[in-house]
């Protein structure tokens, strides 16, 4: 089934020089860039997009980190993309979780600093693309 999903690449990933080597892997897997913007994110987008970590304990500096510097933020679209993009990604621990192959297993070594955020779900992807890319056809 195709989907859309929601990508950024966050400030570490940007400021790392790592734009290139993800959009690499993401079109090598064969998602279909369907939309992409260098913003600088304002804590009113920043929290509305991680208001389900509003209680968490690393919420304040979630935001301090992803409004840090410029994101490059994408609109991906292909069969099961919201899963495709996730299996590239990596878990959300780099060390723990993502396997070495992945973006997140090869790349970083902080929970915080994990380069890449990916939708979670069908739900999460169109409040995540709405919030994101306003102007994008649902
Ligand atoms: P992301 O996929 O963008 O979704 C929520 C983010 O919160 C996550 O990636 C991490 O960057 C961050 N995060 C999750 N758990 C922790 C943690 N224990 N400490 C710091 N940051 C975290």
């Amino acid at each position: 089934m195709t989907e859309q999903t929601l990508v950024l690449i966050k400030p570490d990933g940007v400021a790392r020089g790592l734009v290139g080597e993800v959009l690499t892997r993401i079109e090598r897997k064969g998602l279909k860039i369907k939309a992409l913007e260098l913003k600088n994110v304002s804590e009113t987008l920043a929290g509305e997009h991680y208001a389900e970590h509003a209680e968490r304990p690393f919420f304040g500096s979630l935001i301090e980190f992803i409004t840090s510097g410029p994101v490059v933020a994408a609109v991906l679209e292909g069969p099961r993309a919201i899963a495709a993009f996730r299996q590239i990604a990596g878990g959300t621990d780099p060390v723990e979780k993502a396997v070495p192959g992945s973006i997140r297993g090869d790349f970083a070594l902080e929970t915080q600093y994990n380069l890449v955020h990916g939708s979670d779900s069908p739900e999460s992807a169109k409040r995540e693309i709405a919030l994101w890319f306003p102007e994008h056809p649902a």
